[in-house]
């Protein structure tokens, strides 16, 4: 959703999501005092901002995902300054979140994982297939390329990954399980040489992607979306699978 806020960076947005949030809740504490009095439990107000940010971060254009920075963000101070935590530790933790979900505020792109039933919706595309190269652009912790590698139909099967932490776990569970993974920017890589490749993005990429996509792969291949549609690509095919979050997935034969 598109709003006034949407031209600033996110982090801004955030910000003023948190400083509108002070305001109503500063408004409710003196709303409040007619009926009960103050003082108020500082946790509970804690809450009420992290709450009250999340609920207006949506709604002033930022991902509905940064809810939950949005709760925790209050929280964590509160937390960090009552039981007055080492600022290295949190520091420290701060960094290892970074170095996971890198691709969050670069590319937009956070780190969830493919579940099993999409797994085998794969299984299911390539079983008519024969020595197919499979790609997953964003590998996270590669349980797609290991997966894949282990089809006797499967020939090669890599994954790209640039987040440290998730490039690190994926590339010893491929040395481990089969597959390979690349510390590579998915935006420089050779897509040409494959005829399945991936992707569970987000909405962000998208149209970005399908212009390389389109460009670099190959007549025959095939490209699929979890979840995200490309923007005004008809797919060629739409699995709609059973699982409890009904994941589609968006197919699109080159
Ligand atoms: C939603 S996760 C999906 C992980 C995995 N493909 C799966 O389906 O289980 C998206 C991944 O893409 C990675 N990513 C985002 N932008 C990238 C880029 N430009 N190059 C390489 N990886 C990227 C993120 O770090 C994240 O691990």
């Amino acid at each position: 959703m598109k709003t006034f806020f949407s031209r600033f960076p996110k982090i801004v947005v955030a910000l003023i999501a948190q400083g509108i949030a002070l305001i109503v809740l500063a408004g409710l504490v003196l709303l409040a005092s007619y009926i009960v009095t103050p003082p108020y439990p500082l946790w509970v107000l804690v809450i009420l901002q992290g709450v009250l940010a999340a609920f207006i971060s949506c709604r002033i254009g930022l991902p509905c995902w940064w809810r939950i920075i949005q709760i925790a963000l209050p929280i964590g101070l509160y937390l960090g300054l009552t039981y007055k935590v080492n600022p290295w530790l949190a520091l420290g933790i701060f960094v290892v979140l970074w170095l996971v979900f890198f691709n969050a505020i670069k590319e937009r792109v956070p780190l969830y994982l493919t579940n099993n039933t999409t797994r085998e919706a794969l299984k299911k595309l390539v079983k008519r297939r024969r020595n197919v190269r499979f790609l997953d652009l964003g590998a996270g912790l590669g349980g797609n390329v290991v997966y894949m590698s282990q089809l006797p139909n499967v020939q090669r099967s890599d994954g790209v990954e640039t987040a440290p932490i998730p490039y690190l776990v994926a590339r010893l569970f491929t040395l481990l399980r089969g597959g390979h993974i690349y510390a590579m920017d998915l935006w420089k890589t050779k897509v040409e040489y494959y005829d399945v490749v991936y992707a569970f993005l987000s909405p962000e990429p998208m149209e970005k992607l399908w212009q390389k996509l389109s460009n670099e792969m190959v007549s025959g291949s095939v490209f699929v979306s979890n979840s995200f549609a490309v923007p005004d690509v008809e797919p060629s095919e739409v699995w709609e699978l059973n699982d409890s979050r009904k994941t589609k997935l968006y197919i699109y034969h080159i």
